[in-house]
């Protein structure tokens, strides 16, 4: 395979590309203190759903970061045909080119694991003001596996390793944020429901092995159910 997962998200500029897509994100950012005054960045933004969402809903200050070009194409087409002024920049979470201090909230939705997780969470914390705020969506393992075990899945998603729960906390505990709650939420999702479907801005000439990548995703994902989650994960300074 040449293609990795992420490349066939691009590819079909899968939106909301996140453990229950937007309706989870609606849920737990409802919860926040958001006000025009804020400055929140959505590191690995993908395609922009969720920045769209946050700048049309609190017109706030938003900025969009994203490795991958073709989904920084995609967000700004988006935000440049929803007419919102949002900030698009190419970066790496892993060194982000902002001064410390300078978002009230940084949203990482399903982000966190495809990178260096001891280089990214600390950034994020380098970033945030005094207060800020970390709202991460991640996979979680219900169980722990042996690296035989895991190596379908690492090798598959190209994520640098799986955690669990206790895992992840501990990460973000290392990077000194002084609070971290989890949340595994109970949702109830109705894919009938149009609410949770992710929306999708293809590219053109789609070669057959993204369709197979596809395929296998879904496999996958019914293979590893109850085996693989996810959390929210709330960081305070
Ligand atoms: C599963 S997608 C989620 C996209 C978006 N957050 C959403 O929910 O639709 C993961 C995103 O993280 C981006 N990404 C992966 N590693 C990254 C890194 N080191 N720095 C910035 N973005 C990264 C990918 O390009 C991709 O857009």
């Amino acid at each position: 395979m040449n293609y990795t997962y992420l490349d066939c998200l691009a590819i079909f500029g899968v939106g909301g590309a996140h453990p229950r897509g937007l309706q989870l994100t609606k849920e737990f950012l409802s919860r926040e203190k958001i006000d025009e005054t804020k400055s929140i960045l959505d590191a690995g933004c993908g395609t922009g759903q969720t920045s769209a969402y946050i700048a049309e809903q609190y017109q706030c200050n938003v900025t969009s970061l994203d490795c991958n070009k073709i989904m920084l194409e995609k967000a700004r087409q988006r935000f440049s045909s929803l007419h919102l002024p949002i900030e698009v920049r190419h970066g790496s979470t892993e060194n982000l080119p902002f001064d410390e201090g300078s978002f009230d909230i940084i949203l990482s939705e399903s982000v966190i694991a495809f990178t260096d997780v001891s280089l990214t969470i600390p950034e994020f914390k380098r970033v945030l003001k005094p207060n800020g705020v970390l709202l991460a969506i991640e996979m979680v393992l219900e169980k722990s596996l042996s690296k035989d075990e895991m190596k379908p899945i690492v090798n598959f998603y190209g994520v640098s390793q799986l955690l669990t729960e206790n895992e992840w906390y501990h990460f973000f505990k290392r990077a000194n944020f002084k609070q971290v709650s989890v949340e595994k939420f109970k949702l109830d999702f109705d894919e009938h429901d149009v609410r949770n479907v992710p929306d999708f801005s293809l590219s053109e000439n789609i070669d057959d092995e993204f369709y197979e990548i596809l395929e296998k995703h879904l496999h996958l994902t019914t293979v590893y159910k109850g085996l693989l989650g996810f959390r929210l994960f709330r960081c305070c300074i």
